[in-house]
């Protein structure tokens, strides 16, 4: 069969010659053979023409610019870096039901590409979400990114966020946090890109002598968590002064819950477990996957001397998001608390995940740890006042049994990233 389709293809290519037959009494005659040869010839230059238009399509040249690197009106490019980690995830379901076009932008040094994957399932649609692997550390990469698409705003969730791995570990939470919100700033400034949404954290203002937190508290952070996030936030303030650029800068209390509809939820890595927050740690010890919870500190000036907390549904943060992505205005800052403005003790918080999950969780009382502080909750009533946004999902309890629906259903987090 080969050597017949080589044959042919020689035929093929012979030039076609046409001569007379010497016994046809003078008359023009073309030989069938010749006949098919000519035909032959017109096929193969057919297929070599499809064949060359099918290579040009593959090629980047000649493929049709993709959606994310065009802008459209009415539509706004959100570039969500740590879209794969808990909050991120969460916050770009919200941008692509609100019709948003998203880009994640994620090493998946702590996210999982099982979120991904499931936002890609919701919106299949072309042009409605990518996911780039790139480090925002890597600011050829990053620079890369900005160049192909045409973003209209970032939202820069990206960060290691453990305050107890911070003191540990600070240069890394230095280099993670403050060098590459640098990198992102840099690249928003050279390719024009307008709008950014800063997620900072409450660990920016230490321990307060005063409480609530209202933004005008002085902020004096007494960790490398912390402190790193007020150094991005310098930058960024910094920059702003001489830039037209729409800033709002999110100072989020301590996030809990999860997707109502049950479609993400909370999958730190085990390894983190260590270090992890306290929803993940009692649903650890729910599981059976841990044989208990520890509770750090019973001798704060509290009043059942456990942390004192503000805690956040991650629905509620992503409403947050959205209301600041829409108020964002050329040349204005904005900076705001997200809390619910009442703090939980965490023994509070310990009963309500009890009951949430059903089980009776055995519970040890430990030491306190380095870089905790007492207690920290929110003024909510800027956020209130200028973005329209409060609280709705305030109750612990109603927030935790959302988390352990997911948590219960998907004992193995998002599966092992590949
Ligand atoms: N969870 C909270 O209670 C809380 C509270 C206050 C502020 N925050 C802030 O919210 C943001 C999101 O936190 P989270 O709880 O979703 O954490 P997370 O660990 O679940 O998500 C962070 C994501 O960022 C990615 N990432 C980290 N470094 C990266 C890098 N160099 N390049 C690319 N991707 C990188 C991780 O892989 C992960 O997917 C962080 O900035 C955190 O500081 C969180």
């Amino acid at each position: 069969m080969k050597a017949k389709i080589k044959y042919w293809i020689r035929d093929a290519m012979r030039p076609l010659i046409i001569r007379p037959y010497p016994n046809a009494g003078g008359m023009d005659y073309v030989d069938p053979k010749k006949k098919s040869n000519f035909v032959g010839k017109i096929v193969l230059a057919a297929a070599l023409t499809a064949l060359c238009i099918l290579m040009l399509k593959q090629s980047s040249t000649f493929r049709s610019p993709s959606p994310f690197s065009q802008r459209d009106t009415g539509v706004t490019h959100v570039l969500v870096t740590g879209g794969a980690g808990y909050i991120g995830s969460h916050a770009a379901l919200r941008l692509l039901k609100d019709s948003h076009r998203v880009t994640i932008v994620d090493n998946l040094s702590r996210g999982n590409i099982g979120a991904v994957r499931v936002l890609e399932t919701l919106f299949p649609q072309h042009g409605r979400l990518q996911f780039i692997y790139a480090d925002l550390g890597d600011a050829k990469a990053v620079n890369k990114i900005f160049s192909e698409n045409a973003f209209d705003a970032v939202i820069h969730f990206a960060a290691v966020a453990y305050v107890g791995e911070s003191t540990l570990d600070p240069l890394k939470y230095y280099h993670n946090i403050t060098s590459n919100t640098l990198v992102v700033l840099e690249a928003m400034a050279a390719h024009g890109v307008q709008t950014l949404i800063y997620s900072s954290t409450c660990a920016t203002y230490g321990e307060p002598e005063k409480m609530p937190i209202t933004e005008q508290t002085p902020q004096l952070p007494i960790n490398p968590y912390g402190k790193a996030k007020k150094m991005s936030e310098d930058i960024i303030l910094d920059f702003h002064k001489n830039s037209d650029m729409a800033v709002m800068i999110l100072r989020y209390f301590n996030v809990i819950g999860s997707d109502p509809e049950g479609r993400l939820g909370e999958a730190p890595r085990p390894e983190l477990r260590e270090h992890g927050r306290i929803s993940g740690a009692c649903f650890d010890a729910a599981r059976g996957i841990t044989p208990g919870l520890k509770v750090r500190g019973t001798d704060y000036k509290t009043a059942d001397g456990t942390c004192i907390r503000d805690y956040i549904d991650v629905s509620d943060l992503v409403d947050a998001h959205v209301r600041a992505l829409e108020k964002a205005k050329p040349g204005k800052v904005g900076i705001y608390n997200v809390g619910t403005g009442k703090g939980r003790s965490v023994n509070e918080f310990v009963e309500a995940c009890k009951k949430a999950t059903g089980v009776e969780i055995k519970v040890d009382f430990l030491p306190r740890r380095p870089g905790d502080y007492a207690e920290v909750f929110s003024d909510p009533t800027k956020i209130r006042d200028e973005l329209n946004w409060t609280a709705r999902y305030t109750n612990l309890q109603e927030s935790l049994e959302i988390a352990w629906r997911w948590q219960k259903s998907h004992r193995d987090g998002y599966g092992s990233p590949s």
